[in-house]
This record gives structure tokens, sequence and C-alpha cells, in this order.
């Protein structure tokens, strides 16, 4: 929800140097961090995150970077929207106190050549179609870590992949801040908020819900006792493929490890990922949320902290 309107402009930093002074003179004054990464073209699920780190943290850093080396050739890089100003406008009534918007120059130096090298969750599914992304977002994320030395950071469940991966980087490298994984920010018809959803005409806006339906139908089946995989994993099909959405995959992993079920008998979660017309969206939900080893272990549970 939005805070009142009694908070003033974030400060807009574009050079590292700038930042970390920021941040020391924060930390120095007793000041909890919390980070907020994004690659910008705001909407209310990034506004969600802000907010969480709000309730935790007194001092908030958003940063907006559009981060090259997580994109593969022929994806959508160049056009990924950039609309600084317009985030700036919507962080300033969230109480976002620095605002991190540095040139690709400033991260990336000509001699940059070291990746955060991944394996288990980041391999399958995103890892698999689009091979280089994790470890261009894991080198940005760890990046990010180091500039600001957060104490907390957090990050939605719309790309449960992603969070998964950095926690687990996190853990495994012995990175010292809290990583939150925040709920799926919809549009009032289900369609999960996407800085991508900019890309869809009204007629492919409309077929996109049909990840969402697709998801939903796979709770609902659950519900109703079915337990078997490829079953529902069809009838999700049906749902895109009515739709004429070209399917990526659609998946029912554990939520724990991500790793393939064929049968639902603890936390699962089901994926997709698809094209409409030419945006690729991928969507998640959890399945069987009541299991008692299931949420608020990896991305799958509520915020943790
Ligand atoms: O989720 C995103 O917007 C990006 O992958 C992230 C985490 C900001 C890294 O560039």
């Amino acid at each position: 929800m939005p805070t009142s309107g009694s908070h003033t402009s974030p400060r807009i930093v574009h050079e590292i140097a700038e930042l970390k002074a920021a941040v020391r003179a924060a930390r120095a004054a007793g000041r909890q961090i919390g980070v907020v990464p994004t690659m910008g073209a705001l909407h209310e699920g990034h506004l969600s995150l802000v907010d969480a780190a709000r309730q935790d943290c007194d001092f908030i850093v958003a940063t907006i970077f559009v981060n090259p080396t997580q994109f593969g050739p022929g994806e959508d890089f160049s056009k990924y929207p950039r609309t600084l100003a317009r985030d700036v406008e919507l962080l300033s009534p969230r109480g976002v106190d620095l605002v991190f918007a540095p040139e690709a120059s400033a991260i990336y130096g000509p001699e940059h050549v070291t990746k955060v090298i991944l394996d288990g969750p980041a391999l399958s599914l995103e890892g698999d179609a689009r091979p280089t992304h994790f470890a261009g977002v894991a080198t940005i994320v760890l990046k990010l870590f180091n500039l600001v030395q957060p104490d907390r950071a957090y990050f939605g469940r719309k790309d449960f992949q992603q969070a998964m991966v950095v926690q687990r980087m996190v853990a495994d490298l012995d990175v010292p801040v809290e990583v939150i994984v925040c709920p799926t920010v919809r549009e009032p018809d289900g369609l999960a908020m996407s800085s991508r959803n900019v890309y869809l005409s009204p007629e492919e806006r409309r077929r996109a819900l049909s990840l969402s339906q697709s998801l939903s139908l796979a709770k609902q089946l659950l519900a109703r006792g079915e337990l078997n995989v490829a079953t529902i994993q069809q009838r999700m099909r049906e749902v895109l493929a009515a739709a004429d959405a070209e399917i990526d995959y659609v998946a029912i992993c554990s939520s724990t490890t991500l790793a393939p079920l064929t049968h639902i008998d603890g936390p699962a979660v089901a994926l997709i990922a698809a094209r409409i017309g030419k945006t690729r969206l991928i969507d998640n939900e959890l399945l069987n949320e009541g299991t008692p080893d299931g949420p608020g272990k990896g991305p799958a549970g509520p915020r943790k902290g």
C-alpha cells in the first residue's frame, strides 16, 4: 500500500563512490539498510517490495539497472523499457531514501571478466531456456550486495527460480544479507505484474491471462485430489494452447529444491514460461502451501524475516 505523502523524493545516485558514501553514513547512523534490486519500468510488484523493505529497514536503496549480462543474444535488452523519471516518481511516496541508477560502464569496467558459476536450481527451466541468464543475474546481484552491503534484500516470488538461485548463492557464499521473498502482485484479472506486460497488445493481454488461468486450474485440480503431475500439466497445457500461447515449459517441481515431481506429495510449485506473440512471460503458483515443511524454506515461503 502506498504510504502517506510525507516522504521526500529519493536521492538519485549514478556513481558508485556516492552510493558507498551514502550507505556508509546511513550505517554509521545506526540505520538498517534494505535493498530492492530492479531493472526499472517499475510497477506495483516492485513497489510492494519497497513497502516490505520499509517495514523492516530504515534506509531503503532501490537499484535501477538494466543489466546487459542477463540478456541472451536476440533477447529484449535494447527494447527493455527505460523509464527512470517515472520510476523515481513512483518510488517517492513509498519512502525510498536512495535510487542507485548506474551506467553500465560504472558496473562493468573494460577489464571485467568475473562471473558467478551456478549449479543445481539454476540449470533447469529458465536456465535451460536462457543458458547465460542466471550467471548474469547472480553476478549483478552479488555486485549490488557488495556495493550496498544491505542487511536485507527483497525479491519477488514472480521470479521464483531467480529468488531460489539468489538464496542458494547467498547461503553457499556466506553473503551476509537476509533474502526476503515477497508474494507476486497480480492485476485484478489475475495477470502477474511484469515490466514486459507493456509489450502486449490488447488482444495479447487477453491471451496472456491463460498463464494465471492455467496455474489456477492446477490449484483447483490439486484441491480436488488430483496428485498426478502429468495429468495436471496436460490440463494446464490445454488452457495455454487454447489461447495460442507458445509454451516454453509447464513444470511442477518441489518448491524447496526445484526438482521435477511426478506426484505431488509435498510442497510444490507450478511454473510456466510461454510466449504470447513475441513476448515471453513467466508465472508460477505455490501448490500444497499447507504442507508442514513447505513455506518458509526457499522462495516458496511467505516473506521471512
Ligand atoms: O528481477 C530483476 O529485475 C533482475 O533480474 C535483477 C534481480 C534486478 C537483477 O538484474
